[in-house]
C-alpha cells in the first residue's frame, strides 16, 4: 500500500499538536512558569561543628556551620532564589527546646549572620517549631495524656512557639514559619509580634501540614525524629483534604499573610483546592523525602535526574503554588538563567 497524498487523507481538522511542533511554539503556549525568585532554600544549620558535614539521606545537602550557611546564601542571592528558610540544630536539647528562644541560640546568630551578610537581597525566613530543639524530638512540650502516655501539650507549646517568633523577630527574621501544626499557634504569634512593634514582620503558616513520612531524611538533617511515638496526634491525616481547607481558613483568620501545604507532591490536589480557595500567595514544600527519592533513582541510573527536577517542580507551580520550597532551589534557580 502507497502512502496517500498530503492533503487528499480525511483526517481532524483540529490538531492540538500544531502548537507543539517547536520548542518556540511550545514555550510561546506554556501554561506554567518556574522562575528563581518563587524558589525557597531550606537550609539547616548545626552548632558545634567546624566543617559542613553532608546529610546521608539528602545527597548534596549538608548541615551547615555559620561560616558555610553565610556563603551558601551569597551564593542563592546570586543565583537569584526568592529566599532562604533556616533551621537550626542546638548542641543541647531538653525537653523544655531551650534553643528555640535562646537569643544566643544557633538559629538566632545564624539569622544575624546572614541579616549582615545578604540584608534584604533575598527574603530571610525562619521555621518556628520545637522539634529541633526538644530531646524527644516532638513538635512541642510533652505532658501526661492521663492513660499512662504523653501527649503534646498544645497551649503550653503555643507559648513557647511565640517566645522562639520574637526571639527570631529579634535577629532579623523577615518571615516567621510557624511549622507545629498547635492550635491558635498563628494568633498567638500575630499578636506577639504586634505587641512588641514586629508588625512588618509577616507570617508564613505551614497551615495544611500531614503526618508524612515524607519527612523521614529530613529528620537526619535536623536530628529530629521523635523518641517515641509520631506525630498524628497534632499533623493532618494523609486521607483528608476539607480539613486542609479547614486548616488554611483559621490560619488566614488568625493573621497568617501566606500558607503552605506540605509535601507536596503527594498533595497537589490539597494544593489546588488551596490555592482556588485563598486570595493570599500560596507555598508548597517540596520535602526531604521527595528530593532523596529522586536523588536515589537518579543515582542508580533510574530516571533523568534533570528532567524529573523540573517536572516536579512544574507541576507543583501548575496545582497552583505560588512559592515553592525545594532543596534544589539553588541549581534550580541557576539552571533557570
Ligand atoms: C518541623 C519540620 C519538619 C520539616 C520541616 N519542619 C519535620 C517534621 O515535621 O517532622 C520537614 C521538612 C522536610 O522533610 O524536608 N519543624
Amino acid at each position: 500500500m502507497s502512502a496517500p497524498a498530503a492533503g487528499t487523507t480525511p483526517g481532524p481538522s483540529v490538531r492540538p499538536r500544531r502548537l507543539r511542533r517547536t520548542p518556540a511554539l511550545r514555550r510561546l503556549v506554556a501554561e506554567t512558569s518556574l522562575h528563581p525568585s518563587d524558589l525557597v532554600l531550606p537550609v539547616v544549620v548545626k552548632e558545634g561543628i567546624s566543617e559542613p558535614r553532608p546529610v546521608a539521606s539528602m545527597p548534596g545537602v549538608v548541615q551547615h556551620t555559620r561560616d558555610s550557611l553565610r556563603r551558601a546564601a551569597v551564593a542563592a542571592v546570586e543565583a537569584g532564589v526568592g529566599g532562604l528558610v533556616l533551621f537550626g540544630v542546638p548542641v543541647e536539647k531538653d525537653a523544655w527546646g531551650s534553643g528555640a528562644d535562646d537569643p544566643e541560640g544557633i538559629v538566632q546568630l545564624a539569622l544575624a549572620d546572614l541579616v549582615a551578610e545578604v540584608g534584604d537581597a533575598t527574603v530571610l525566613m525562619t521555621d518556628c517549631c520545637l522539634d529541633e530543639y526538644t530531646d524527644h524530638g516532638h513538635c512541642g512540650l510533652l505532658v501526661a495524656d492521663g492513660r499512662g502516655g504523653l501527649v503534646v501539650d498544645n497551649d503550653a507549646t503555643v507559648q513557647r512557639y511565640v517566645s522562639a517568633a520574637l526571639a527570631q523577630a529579634r535577629a532579623g527574621s523577615a518571615v516567621i514559619a510557624p511549622s507545629g501544626m498547635m492550635d491558635g499557634q498563628v494568633g498567638a504569634i500575630r499578636a506577639a509580634l504586634d505587641a512588641e512593634g514586629f508588625t512588618d514582620v509577616a507570617v508564613l503558616a505551614y497551615a495544611a501540614k500531614y503526618a508524612s513520612a515524607f519527612y523521614g531524611p529530613f529528620r537526619d538533617a535536623a536530628e529530629c525524629a521523635p523518641q517515641h511515638g509520631d506525630r498524628s496526634g497534632y499533623q493532618q491525616d494523609p486521607a483528608n483534604s476539607d480539613e486542609a481547607l479547614r486548616e488554611v481558613a483559621l490560619d488566614l483568620a488568625e493573621g497568617a499573610d501566606m500558607v503552605m501545604v506540605k509535601p507536596a507532591l503527594s498533595y497537589l490536589d490539597v494544593v489546588r483546592r488551596v490555592a482556588d480557595a485563598v486570595d493570599v500567595p500560596v507555598a508548597a514544600y517540596q520535602v526531604s523525602g521527595e528530593y532523596a527519592m529522586v536523588e536515589a533513582a537518579a543515582a542508580n541510573g533510574w530516571v533523568d535526574r534533570d528532567r524529573i527536577i523540573m517536572e516536579t517542580l512544574t507541576s507543583v507551580r501548575r496545582a497552583g503554588a505560588d512559592i515553592v520550597l525545594t532543596y534544589w532551589a539553588d541549581e534550580v534557580a541557576r539552571a533557570l538563567h
